[in-house]
């Protein structure tokens, strides 16, 4: 069997049916870029954005506000097990301005647990924004443990697990158009694995 046989029978384990078409993305993203642009008129907004999942919704989005925007990136480090994030989180990349005073809009592909928003949310209010709002594509509030209060947000949805548009099957797949399941034989096999290794 050629290696490319062999790749796409890997990807048809993993990839499951499509949850939002890339024409069901795009056309929420163009309604968030209206509705964002109506709200910031006159304003001094900074959106930014965290590496890696965020940057691909981030792209999108800015061409549909019609503003001068400015635009910044962060990436950052969870500790996390599996699935779940910790809440601990370390800057790996900082911004290249200071916020102080500006409208900010922090991007993000996906808010699950609030644990990361949260922590952004507190690191970035003691710059002295002027304002400071998320923007989401995906909320999963099924699983927040946070309190957090989102000003935008584009689908919401359950505890499917997904891939695509950003979100990665290990660091895989982001550049997909559409988002994707996840095959549950695939997510099941993966948590088996983390309850056999040997952090447990
Ligand atoms: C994703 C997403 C958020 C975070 C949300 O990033 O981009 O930053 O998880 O999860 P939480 O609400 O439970 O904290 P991830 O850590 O998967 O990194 P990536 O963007 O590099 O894929």
């Amino acid at each position: 069997m050629n290696e490319q046989i062999k790749r796409n029978l890997l990807r048809n384990d993993i990839i499951g049916k499509v949850l939002f078409s890339s024409e069901d993305i795009q056309k929420k993203v163009i309604e968030l870029g209206n509705k964002i642009t109506e709200d910031y008129i006159g304003k001094d907004l900074l959106l930014i954005s965290v590496l890696r999942g965020g940057i691909i919704f981030l792209t999108d989005l800015i061409r549909h506000i019609d503003l001068e925007i400015c635009l910044d990136i962060m990436s950052i480090s969870t500790y996390g097990i599996g699935e779940s994030s910790t809440g601990v989180v370390r800057i790996t990349k900082d911004l290249e301005e200071p916020i102080e005073g500006m409208d900010v809009l922090i991007v993000e592909d996906i808010i699950d647990t609030g644990l990361t928003i949260s922590y952004l949310m507190r690191t970035l209010k003691a710059r002295y924004p002027k304002s400071l709002e998320i923007c989401t594509l995906l909320d999963r509030n099924v699983r927040r443990i946070t309190d957090i209060k989102i000003k935008y947000v584009g689908f919401n949805i359950g505890e499917n697990y997904i891939v695509g548009y950003g979100l990665d099957y290990k660091q895989k797949f982001r550049n997909l158009n559409a988002i994707h399941e996840l095959k549950i034989d695939t997510v099941k096999k993966d948590i088996e694995s983390i309850k056999n290794s040997s952090i447990f």
